[in-house]
């Protein structure tokens, strides 16, 4: 949603004369910050001098330093089928962000304005909002979109003690982060934007215009265009000012397409509820993951012929319907290709950035994955503009608890409390807010209502489930609602399963069967699957599988082949996803590595980053990258061989070789010598099942996997593995064939020799620059470029175990440092100093864009190592 954006003073002036239209202004810099408890803070005469000077989206952790004892927690994770309580380190990441906080900025008050909010895409946590001392409003949930209203402190508004006169005001927060709070690193700060918005007497009211696609016909045979398609809208208008007899405001609709043409048009009276449109479009472009395309619906108010008000939305057009054989989007049938995500993004901490969300979900859809879980909480709603933009399905979750804590001072807190009693329980405030917030995002093909909720098997859950539901379908009838239930078939006994539009299954391969039976409509979604653990670079031998497993050193293997006891392998759940037409699809645990939940080294430290991620923390692909391309991307022609094949030392001993490709054969040669030529085998649903082993969990449940031994094995459907390869330096090559027995390409991995250089390739060389208005405040975050730096032998070869401490500096003023991250869940080098140490021969350096165009220099130097040197272009 889109208003007139206030740029700078000078027009903002002339804009309410000539326009008189609704203003928008994004507050991003010029905040201060300090933490702490700090009495008076919130006062308009306060001295702020002092404080740090900030931009927003901030993150106030992610400098560190990473400590150890930071919500040190002593605990049993029941999740995690554990009983006795033990001390956890690094479980919501190690970093600062525990305790108070506060911001203050000022806010400029014209004239001219009737009502007005400010708007917090999220604030972490529990932000306490006052203009000028006096509270204006509070949220408790720090994940979620709100909107308070300042319409008593505008000039001639409110009582006498209330209103400000117009001019420059003290905009102040106050958040505050408990311990014990969250099951991962939350962060802290507002890691969201804020704005500021001003409306005229008759306005569009924020969040009140809601356009959906009804009708999709004649759909073209690559789904992307339909003959006809229909969207029904409806917008809300706020008549503040009582009309002269006769008069009629009016809501004008224009359907706007990619190259500035209105293909529909509405216009209708604006009811005392609200207006109601629908349009007619012929040759529908249709967004899809493959083409997202998109319009511009522009909502304008109507006095007297003259646009009072106008708001820009972007939407897409698309069908969507679930049944027996998956989703299908546009008459298409598919499933989801989906990971989960968390909220932060690595080194930038929870701070949302544009650019760094737009390399993940380019990253992902490298892979062929073409759906996220906002796991477990709301997006941001720039996070969804870049789905809408660049394709990617949505499942937007809300929450990871409702009144059964998970943790000691988690969400459960709130969940059912009311802030007054007048108010809703903060539930249904905080699902109201999601729906509306994000209904028109077509990338959001259903809605999540909890995550794990340990209710799902009682009647409590139930009720929950039944009541939240029709709360969203209420403010959203054309998505469906889901929940990941891990508790077996306990929420199938009491119907809370039944009763969900969409039932998920967290883990629980076992009981899939089972779910499918007790379905109504017949459908399973794997709402959380795999759960396999890895760390980049890191192989251990012997190579098994295992589950739980941890090592000294605080990683984990590569081969793929380690997962919790409650999870799988991602070969586990294809069996599932491909041989039932019922199973619609999955959610990966997790598309990226995210700080804290460092399972299996809950107990370890330094460790304080997940394992789970198909990335690493960095962004940097680990092998399983390799494999979901196989089985995600079955267009792209994959051939990727593991592990490393420098292994000093190793000489004579056995070190397995896996290729994970979708060619049908391959034939691996070590130093010219054939191992073998292998083909995928294949095997059905009986033959796998008949080769589970069902492990007993200790709450009751049962893990699921394939024996290792079988000899018609899950694993061989999608990697092909030479188990009886002895190390010896060189290099191994695998030759793939294609169906018909033809060679079709190969790859090899050579010996590296001594580390000799530094080789630094940046994701883009050119990036645009900061946008300032005339008082130079930010009106968007800046952009990033990632800048991945490889050590590597004189030949080019990267050196797999490289560890060097690289350290980096910018020249030029068009480009700054940001961050750095190696991937390394165990390190404790914080992410905003420009050091850090190789982990397995490379890391990141991000870079940031200045408002200034030129070109900067990164330089990277380590010891012993020839530097590396890239120009980056800001425009
Ligand atoms: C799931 C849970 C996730 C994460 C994951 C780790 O049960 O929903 O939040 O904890 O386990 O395997």
């Amino acid at each position: 949603m889109k208003r007139i954006l206030m740029v700078g003073i000078a027009l903002f002036v002339i804009a309410i004369v000539v326009l008189a239209q609704s203003k928008e202004q994004l507050l991003l810099s010029g905040w201060k910050f300090q933490r702490g408890a700090i009495p008076g803070a919130e006062k308009a005469d306060f001295d702020d001098a002092g404080w740090e000077t900030v931009s927003i989206p901030h993150d106030w952790a992610v400098k560190g330093p990473f400590d150890k004892d930071i919500d040190k927690q002593v605990v049993a994770i029941e999740q995690n089928g554990e009983r006795n309580a033990t001390e956890k380190t690094g479980r919501t990441g190690s970093l600062p962000w525990i305790g108070e906080g506060w911001y203050r900025t000022e806010i400029t008050i014209p004239e001219g304005f009737c009502s007005g909010e400010l708007i917090f895409d999220g604030a972490m946590a529990e932000p306490r909002v006052y203009i000028d001392g006096r509270e204006v409003g509070y949220w408790a949930y720090g994940y979620n979109t709100f909107s308070l209203d300042i319409t008593k402190f505008l000039p001639r508004n409110g009582s006498k003690e209330e209103h400000l006169a117009s001019g420059t005001h003290t905009l102040a927060v106050h958040l505050q982060n408990i311990e014990e709070s969250a099951r991962w690193y939350p962060g802290a700060g507002i890691y969201r934007p804020v704005r500021l918005v001003l409306h005229p007497q008759n306005y569009l009211k924020t969040w009140g215009t809601f356009a959906r696609t009804t009708m999709v016909s004649g759909i073209s045979a690559d789904a992307t265009m339909a003959r006809e398609a229909r969207l029904y809208i409806t917008s809300e208008a706020v008549i503040g000012a009582k009309l002269p007899k006769g008069k009629r405001l009016r809501v004008r609709q224009s359907l706007v397409d990619a190259q500035g043409n209105v293909v529909a048009k509405s216009e209708e009276e604006a009811g005392r509820h609200e207006s109601i449109h629908v349009l007619t479009i012929q040759n529908a472009h249709l967004w899809s993951p493959e083409a997202p395309r998109l319009y511009t619906l522009v909502t304008e108010l109507i006095q007297d012929n003259e646009v009072c008000d106008r708001m820009e939305t972007k939407v897409g057009i698309r069908s969507i319907e679930y049944d027996e054989e998956g989703i299908k989007l546009n008459g298409k049938t598919r499933k989801f290709k989906g990971v989960c995500l968390h909220h932060d993004l690595g080194p930038l901490g929870v701070a949302f950035n544009k650019d760094a969300f737009r390399r993940q979900v380019r990253l992902l859809k490298d892979i062929g994955c073409d759906a996220i879980r906002t796991s477990h909480n709301m997006p941001a709603p720039w996070q969804m503009d870049i789905c809408d933009e660049m394709g990617m399905m949505v499942m937007a979750e809300s929450f990871d608890m409702w009144m059964a804590r998970k943790c000691k001072n988690g969400y459960a807190r709130f969940f059912a409390e009311k802030e007054t009693p007048e108010s809703y329980p903060w539930w249904h405030r905080d699902i109201t807010n999601l729906v509306l917030v994000h209904r028109n995002h077509p990338s959001i093909v259903m809605w999540s209502i909890g995550n794990e909720i340990p209710e799902q098997g009682t009647t409590v859950g139930l009720d929950y489930t039944r009541k939240m539901q029709d709360l969203v379908h209420r403010l959203d009838g054309t998505r469906p609602c889901t929940q990941g239930m891990d508790k077996g078939t306990a929420p199938m006994k009491v119907g809370t399963w039944q009763e969900c539009d969409i039932p998920g299954f967290n883990y629980r391969l076992h009981v899939y069967k089972e779910g499918y039976r007790n379905s109504p409509k017949g459908i399973v979604l794997g709402s959380e699957t795999a759960s396999t653990v890895s760390s980049r670079g890191v192989y251990k031998f012997p190579v098994k599988e295992e589950h739980g497993t941890s090592y000294p050193d605080g990683q984990i293997s590569s081969y793929d082949l380690e997962s919790c006891i409650w999870s799988n392998l991602p070969d586990d759940d294809w069996v599932y996803q491909d041989k039932c037409p019922w199973v619609i699809g999955e959610f990966v645990w997790t598309g990226f590595d995210y700080l804290g939940e460092p399972t299996p080294y809950d107990e370890y430290w330094p460790s304080r980053s997940s394992y789970f991620g198909i990335y690493d923390l960095a962004g940097l692909p680990k092998d399983r990258v390799w494999l979901y391309r196989t089985h995600w991307a079955p267009e792209k022609q994959t051939l990727h061989l593991l592990p490393h094949w420098t292994w000093p030392g190793r000489e004579g001993q056995n070190t397995p070789v896996f290729c994970y490709t979708n060619y049908p054969e391959a034939e691996l040669f070590v130093n010219g010598k054939s191992m073998g030529r292998i083909r995928h085998t294949d095997l059905t649903l009986d033959e796998y099942e008949a080769h589970r082993i069902e492990a007993p969990m200790p709450w009751g449940g049962t893990s699921v996997y394939a024996d290792p031994e079988a000899k018609k094995n899950r694993l061989d459907r999608y990697r092909l593995r030479w188990m009886n390869v002895n190390y010896e330096p060189g290099e191994i090559k695998v030759v793939a064939y294609d169906t018909k027995g033809n060679k079709a390409a190969e790859e090899t991995v050579r010996t590296a020799g001594k580390p000799d250089h530094i080789e630094l390739i940046a994701d883009r060389r050119e990036m645009p620059a900061l946008p300032i208005d005339a008082n130079g405040n930010a009106l968007d975050c800046p952009s990033l470029t990632f800048v991945t730096a490889r050590v590597v032998d004189r030949a080019g070869n990267l050196c797999p175990d490289a560890d060097q401490q690289l350290t980096f500096s910018v020249k030029g003023h068009s480009a700054s440092f940001n961050s750095c991250c190696n991937g390394d869940a165990t390190s404790t080098e914080v992410f905003t100093n420009p050091t850090m140490k190789a982990f397995h021969g490379q890391l990141v350096i991000v870079l940031q864009s200045t408002a200034q165009s030129g070109v900067s220099t990164l330089t990277v130097k380590g010891k012993g190592l020839k530097g590396g040197k890239i120009d980056i272009k800001t425009i």
